[in-house]
C-alpha cells in the first residue's frame, strides 16, 4: 500500500478491502461501481480483494452474482464483457454478525486464508458502510481478534457519514475511535470532497492569478451556496432520513465543507494537514448571520404534496416509512458570518433541500456593483429593450449537473446608445475535456488506499461543524418548532427568501443548463 501525498496514478495490486455493510445500497450503488472502474481504468490491479461482509447470510457467489446483475444496470455491456470475470475473482463474502466478537475470529482465518493464496502482505483498508451505530463496535471488535494494528501502512478505516448526530455524539465516536486507531488511519469520508469539480475550487483559486486577489470583503457582496435535490425520499429511505433532516444530511457536511473551499485560506503546501488546518480555521470562525434567536438566521422548511409538471407527488409525510406527524425539515437554510480579517462582514447563504425545484449543485460568488452606475442597464428580447437594475459581477462554479464554471459581466449593447446587458461567459468541464468525470467514491477509494488524506475531513473539522449547527438543531427539536411548508417542486418556503431579502439580496434561480 502506498503513502504519498502527491498522487501519481500508479497501480495498486497488494491490497485487501474489507467492505462492512456490504448488502447495504451504498456498495452496490455507487463502492462496488467504483472500484470496478478503477479496476477497468487500471488503477487497481487482479491481485487485490475485495471482501464484502454482512450480517446476511450469502455465498460468494451470490454476492458476486447480485453484483453483476446490479452494476450491469449502469454500465456498458461491453465493459462487463471485457472485465466482469476478472473483477469478480476479487471478489468474497463473509457473513459476520458484526456486534458478534466470535465471528471475527472466523472473518479473520477467511480473509487470511485467501490473503496467503494469493500472497497479499495483509494491508487493509476496512470500509465502514453499517448503519453509525455499529461504526465503534466493528472497530472494537477487529481489534479483539488484532486485525487492527496501529500502523496506517497495514490498516485504514474508511467511514461513512453520518459521523454522529451532534458535536457530542460525534466526540464521543472521536474519542472511542481514538483509543484504537492513529487519526492518520481514519478516513472519514464526504463524498463531496470526491467531485472534480469541488477539488477544481482550490485549483481555480490557488492555480491562477487574477481571481484571488478579489476573493475578500473589498468585492466580495455576499456568497450563495445551494446543494438543491429534486428527488424527493424515495428507496426506503425514509426512516434513516427522518431522525436526520437536511441540516444533518447535507448542510453540517457537504454545504460547509464546500463554504471551506471557497473561503479558505491558501495553504502553504498542498498536502493534507496543511489543507485541513486552513478549513479548520473557517469552521472555528463561523457565526451565525445574524444576533438573537436562531430563527433570525436559519430556516426549516418540509415539502407538501403538489404536482410537478403536471404529476402529482407526496408530501415528506406521506412518504414510506416516514412519521405522519413527523417535524423533520427536509430543507434547511441559513445566514452565516465568517469573522475573520478576509471575510468580515460578508453574508453567506446556505440552502439545501429536498424536492426542490430543479437538482443543481452550486456556489455563486457574487461580487459587489461598481461605485457609480454611469450606464443604463437593459434586460432585451430581441431587439426590444427595457430599463433593468445594474448587474454585478458573479461567478459560478456549478458542482453539478453539467459540470462548469460561469462569470456574467455587463457589456455594452451594440447600437448608437451607451447601454449595458448583461452577458455570460462560460467554461464546461465536458466540452473542453471531452472525458467522463471520475465518480467521487472512486477517487476516495483509490486515495485511501494510497494513503492520501486530503480530500477526507479530519475529527477537528467534524466536530467544528458540529459545534457550528448544534444551537439550529436544538432549536428545531423542540416539540413546538415546525418546519414552514413549501410545495414540492419548488424553491423552498418563504423564510428562505426572506433571509435574503431583508439584506436587499435575493436567491438565484438556478438552472442545470
Ligand atoms: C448524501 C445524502 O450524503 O448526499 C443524500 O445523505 C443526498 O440525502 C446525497 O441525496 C447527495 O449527493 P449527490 O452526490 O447526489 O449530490
Amino acid at each position: 500500500m502506498n503513502s504519498n501525498s502527491n498522487p501519481t496514478p500508479s497501480q495498486i495490486d497488494d491490497v485487501t478491502i474489507m467492505i462492512f455493510g456490504a448488502s447495504g445500497d451504498l456498495t452496490g450503488r455507487k463502492l462496488i461501481p467504483a472500484l470496478f472502474d478503477l479496476y477497468k481504468n487500471g488503477y487497481l490491479g487482479g491481485n487485490c480483494l475485495i471482501v464484502g461482509v454482512a450480517r446476511r447470510e450469502k455465498t460468494s457467489d451470490s454476492f458476486r452474482s447480485e453484483l453483476k446483475t446490479e452494476l450491469g444496470e449502469e454500465i456498458p455491456q461491453s465493459a462487463m464483457d471485457n472485465h466482469w470475470n476478472d473483477f469478480a475473482s476479487m471478489l468474497r463474502y463473509v457473513h459476520v454478525d458484526l456486534t458478534n466478537q466470535a465471528d471475527y475470529v472466523s472473518l479473520k482465518e477467511q480473509v487470511e486464508e485467501v490473503e496467503s493464496e494469493r500472497r497479499l502482505p495483509g494491508h487493509r483498508v476496512v470500509y465502514l458502510a453499517t448503519s453509525s451505530s455499529l461504526f465503534l463496535p466493528s472497530i472494537q471488535n477487529l481489534s479483539s481478534v488484532g486485525m487492527i494494528p496501529p500502523d496506517a501502512n497495514r490498516v485504514r478505516v474508511v467511514i461513512e457519514k453520518p459521523f454522529g448526530h451532534d458535536f457530542d455524539s460525534a466526540n464521543k465516536l472521536s474519542q472511542g475511535l481514538s483509543q484504537l486507531l492513529n487519526e492518520d488511519q481514519i478516513y472519514r469520508i464526504d463524498h463531496y470532497l470526491g467531485k472534480e469539480t469541488v477539488q477544481n475550487i482550490l485549483l481555480f483559486r490557488f492555480g491562477n492569478a487574477i481571481f484571488e486577489p478579489l476573493f475578500n470583503r473589498n468585492h466580495i457582496d455576499h456568497v450563495q451556496i445551494t446543494v438543491a435535490e429534486s428527488q424527493g425520499i424515495e428507496g426506503g429511505r425514509g426512516k434513516t432520513y427522518d431522525k436526520s433532516g437536511a441540516l444533518r444530511d447535507v448542510l453540517q457536511n457537504h454545504a460547509l465543507q464546500l463554504l471551506c473551499l471557497v473561503a479558505m485560506e491558501p495553504p502553504s503546501l498542498f498536502e493534507a494537514e496543511h489543507i485541513r488546518d486552513e478549513k479548520l480555521k473557517v469552521l472555528q470562525t463561523l457565526k451565525p448571520g445574524r444576533s438573537g434567536n436562531v430563527d433570525e438566521w436559519a430556516v426549516a422548511g418540509q415539502y407538501a404534496a403538489s404536482s410537478i409538471r403536471g404529476e402529482k407527488v407526496k408530501g415528506y409525510v406521506d412518504e414510506d416509512r416516514v412519521a405522519a406527524d413527523s417535524q423533520t425539515e427536509t430543507f434547511a437554510a441559513m445566514e452565516a458570518r465568517i469573522d475573520n480579517w478576509r471575510w468580515a462582514g460578508v453574508p453567506f447563504y446556505l440552502r439545501t433541500g429536498k424536492r426542490m425545484a430543479t437538482r443543481v449543485t452550486e456556489i455563486a460568488i457574487q461580487f459587489k456593483l461598481p461605485p457609480l452606475h454611469l450606464f443604463t442597464t437593459v434586460e432585451c428580447e430581441g431587439i426590444d429593450c427595457e430599463p433593468a437594475n445594474a448587474q454585478s459581477n458573479t461567478l459560478v462554479f456549478r458542482i453539478q449537473p453539467h459540470e462548469a464554471i460561469s462569470i456574467s459581466f455587463s457589456t455594452k449593447r451594440p447600437g448608437m446608445q451607451y447601454r449595458l446587458q448583461p452577458v455570460e461567459m462560460d467554461f464546461d468541464f465536458k466540452g473542453s475535456f471531452a472525458i467522463d468525470l471520475p465518480a467521487a467514491y472512486e477517487r476516495l477509494l483509490l486515495d485511501a488506499m494510497r494513503g492520501d488524506s486530503t480530500l477526507f475531513t479530519r475529527s477537528d473539522e467534524l466536530e467544528a461543524a458540529w459545534k457550528f449547527v448544534d444551537p439550529i438543531l436544538q432549536q428545531w427539536e423542540q416539540e413546538d418548532h415546525r418546519p414552514e411548508l413549501y410545495p414540492a417542486g419548488t424553491w423552498g418556503p418563504k423564510g428562505g427568501n426572506q433571509l435574503l431579502s431583508r439584506n436587499g439580496h435575493y436567491w438565484r434561480a438556478p438552472t442545470p443548463e
